[in-house]
């Protein structure tokens, strides 16, 4: 993909992903991009690299810009190998008179590449480096979403390099986020918060008021994946302060497995019950969904009810991808019930419970199972869970 010029004499000189489906565990069906950013000035200034496999698309990005020789700095924000991958062909081919990061960067870069050779400039939270026109000011992003993250700010530009904050993973021809569908950049922004921030929100939420008190006010986030945001930055600002805070609205997913369809038709009798209580509601059949796409419309959900009939007394083997991957990513104070059948151990309602529990949901009822097939009360009941978790949601 073509260089773009973001800011006067800033460019976007990254690579474009198209086939990336999958992000440790993370599906990925619009692919991604690794956003570097070159600034030119009377020191000349590349900020991250791409994947490795990328390289020659960053170094022919960089050519149409200037010759690579003639940057002086790489800034590293960001170690994990997305963004860094390219690292080692970028200093050979560049010679960078100073590779700039903080110390548990160059340490995780060290252990990634083992060359300490490299001529690395140190700093730290507040420092600022000074090309000519611009100054670069460094903020510490720890845990968002790596221990040694942080952003670059250029006060001049009112541009905030965000390393992977604000990202979405999506790859596109278009650079910025006025030029795409709004509903699906949003989506996507919201999947990968839920995918990837989600269980640092308490960091995420220090940082927003650090910008603030700073008195940093970008018009501009070039985030390291997925569009440039330059039309609603209130709007993710908006959207990363509430996701933060973990607030919740009275919505409701039903996820599940299900063996013969005995625990499906108990999701439909929950679902029911929910929409009678005019909550918004969705339900999940681990056969046909995708964990991380259960996550998204998890993250602003209130209620969270977990069903699976039992295989060989346990849950069945989607629910335990699930949940493993649920209670990593941390997700807030929510209200849950678990439902499923069993043929001859009624052990799956237990076993949900007790997930519910460990992730500090507000239990709300004590489950209900089935024997094989539900009955028609079984399912009336069902119904009625339904409806008591959607008057608990709304009240
Ligand atoms: Fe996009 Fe944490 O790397």
């Amino acid at each position: 993909m073509k260089t773009v010029e973001v800011k006067d004499n800033i460019f976007w000189v990254g690579a474009v992903d198209w086939n990336l489906r999958d992000f440790h565990g993370y599906s990925t069906e619009k692919g991604t991009s690794y956003n570097a950013y070159l600034l030119k000035d009377d020191k000349t200034v590349l900020f991250d690299t791409v994947k490795a496999d990328l390289s020659e698309a960053l170094i022919e990005n960089i050519k149409s810009v200037i010759d690579p020789q003639a940057i002086d700095y790489i800034v590293v924000n960001h170690a994990e190998m997305d963004h860094s991958g390219a690292l080692p062909e970028i200093i050979r081919l560049v010679q960078p008179e100073k590779i700039i990061c903080n110390a548990k960067c160059r340490d995780t870069l060290i252990a990634h590449f083992h060359d300490d050779s490299w001529p690395f400039e140190i700093i730290k939270e507040d420092d600022t480096l000074n090309t000519g026109s611009h100054n670069i000011h460094f903020l510490d992003s720890k845990m968002l979403h790596w221990p040694e993250s942080m952003v670059s700010y250029i006060p001049e530009a009112k541009l905030l390099i965000s390393n992977d904050i604000f990202g979405q993973h999506w790859s596109s021809s278009e650079r910025f986020d006025n030029e795409v569908d709004q509903g699906e950049l949003h989506w996507q922004a919201a999947k990968y918060y839920a995918n990837i921030f989600l269980p640092f929100s308490p960091a995420v939420n220090k940082f927003l008021t650090k910008l603030s008190d700073k008195d940093i006010h970008p018009d501009m986030l070039a985030t390291d994946h997925g569009l440039i945001w330059r039309q609603d930055v209130v709007g993710i600002i908006s959207a990363y302060q509430r996701w933060s805070k973990q607030e919740t609205a009275a919505k409701a997913v039903v996820v599940y497995d299900t063996m013969w369809g005995s625990t499906k038709t108990m999701a439909e009798a929950i679902g029911k019950g929910l929409s009678e209580e005019n909550i918004v509601t969705h339900l999940f059949d681990l056969r046909f969904n995708h964990r991380s796409d259960v996550m998204t419309e998890l993250l602003e959900a209130r209620a969270v009810i977990l069903g699976s009939s039992v295989m060989n007394n346990n849950l069945l083997p989607k629910m335990a991808d699930m949940l493993t991957y649920m209670k990593g990513l941390k997700p807030g104070k929510k209200f849950g019930a678990a439902f499923g059948s069993y043929g001859w151990a009624n052990k799956g309602v237990k076993m949900l419970n007790e997930a519910l529990e460990s992730m500090k949901f507000e239990i709300v009822d004590d489950g209900i199972t089935s024997n094989y097939v539900p009955t028609k009360d079984i399912l009336d009941n069902c119904q009625k869970l339904g409806q008591k978790i959607g008057q608990v949601i709304k009240a």
